[in-house]
């Protein structure tokens, strides 16, 4: 179950067996420069614990400001700054300790920087263990649009420690508990029968290992999202649009517990569509408010989030593409729903 997992150009490795790894990659390597990227929360409560774990002589810290606001290109152009002025060549490398928004952005900056450098992911978010790290996906948001620039670019190598996650609160762990029930829907009943029943996030080294299996075994089929990728898309078509709704106002929501409703209303709209089993349909929205809080959304509210979602990026021609279900792990591609059901099945989730 500690076993590292392969991808197609690099590996995903667990706790010790991961540091020893990466610090024989950064002996054989010899990098002109190592540059760590951390945010103010990774540099704060992650930074010593990363340092105690692996041998590394010399590197260069390089900073950015935590929170998906600050995933775009102006962050970008003080890290490249920062890299060019502290000498990074083509044999450099950056390591990404944080969560999603330092490796989407450190991987991005890594794609680019001299036409491509290396990096490694470490990431000290659940969301990240089980996501973000991992499938080689970088990227920046654009205005309102979530990561509309980016790249396809893998890391060298992945190292999970879940000591990282005692650093986090529980809002956070949540957050990132959406990713690895997402992951049992589109691809693994066995987990799926496994998470179902709990009241709260279940989160082990054992659920982690296998949510990143799955995500691994979708990559590895179709690494560019021509169709099987979308599955890890189940949830996020609605997700992003409630996200970005209230990203500003007093209420607003980290990715996953978006994701969570987004999640209730692909899983309502599938058995309208496609006859998923209301049984079902029923225990994800009863799972999901054990797990997270209830957000009450009124109409006018309804509305303005649909009209978010012309901008989601996985709309072509015109259409809003939703993934749903036929059934658990049996996911439906590109399917286009009427406003009318997309606001029944808001009803669903707050009835
Ligand atoms: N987070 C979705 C993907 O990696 O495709």
């Amino acid at each position: 179950m500690n076993k590292e997992i392969l991808s197609d150009s690099y590996s995903v490795f667990f706790k010790k067996n991961g540091f020893d790894n990466l610090s024989n990659h950064l002996r054989n390597k010899n990098y002109s420069k190592i540059f760590i990227h951390v945010d103010n929360n990774t540099k704060q409560y992650c930074l010593d614990l990363f340092l105690k774990k692996i041998h590394i002589s010399n590197y260069d810290l390089i900073e950015s400001c935590d929170g998906e606001e600050n995933k775009n290109i102006e962050s970008c152009l003080k890290l490249w700054q920062t890299i060019s002025d502290k000498g990074g060549d083509r044999n450099s490398l950056i390591i990404n300790l944080g969560g999603g928004v330092v490796s989407d952005m450190g991987g991005f900056i890594a794609s680019t920087y001299k036409r491509g450098i290396n990096y490694i992911n470490v990431p000290t978010t659940l969301l990240s263990m089980v996501d973000a790290s991992v499938g080689g996906k970088t990227g920046i948001d654009f205005g309102t649009l979530k990561n509309q620039i980016g790249t396809f670019y893998d890391p060298k190598m992945v190292v999970i420690d879940p000591e990282f996650l005692n650093t986090l609160e529980k809002n956070e762990i949540s957050s990132g508990y959406a990713e690895i029930f997402k992951h049992s829907l589109i691809y693994d009943s066995t987990a799926y029968n496994k998470l179902i029943n709990n009241d709260k996030p279940l989160y082990n080294l054992k659920t982690i290992y296998s949510s990143i299996l799955t995500k691994n075994k979708i990559v590895l089929i179709d690494k560019k999202e021509r169709k099987e990728r979308k599955s890890l898309n189940y949830g996020h078509t609605l997700g992003h649009a409630i996200e970005s709704y209230f990203l500003n106002s007093d209420n607003k929501l980290l990715h996953g517990e978006a994701v969570s409703i987004g999640i209730v209303l692909a899983s309502f709209l599938s058995n309208k569509l496609f006859n998923f089993s209301i049984e079902h349909v029923n225990s994800i929205k009863n799972h999901i408010n054990y797990v997270y809080k209830k957000i009450e959304i009124n109409d006018d509210q309804i509305n303005s989030i649909i009209d978010l979602l012309i901008h989601d990026k996985k709309n072509s021609h015109g259409k809003i593409n939703f993934i749903l279900l036929k059934d658990i792990a049996k996911p439906v591609y590109d399917v286009q729903v009427k406003t009318e059901f997309i606001k029944e099945s808001f009803k669903y989730y707050l009835s």
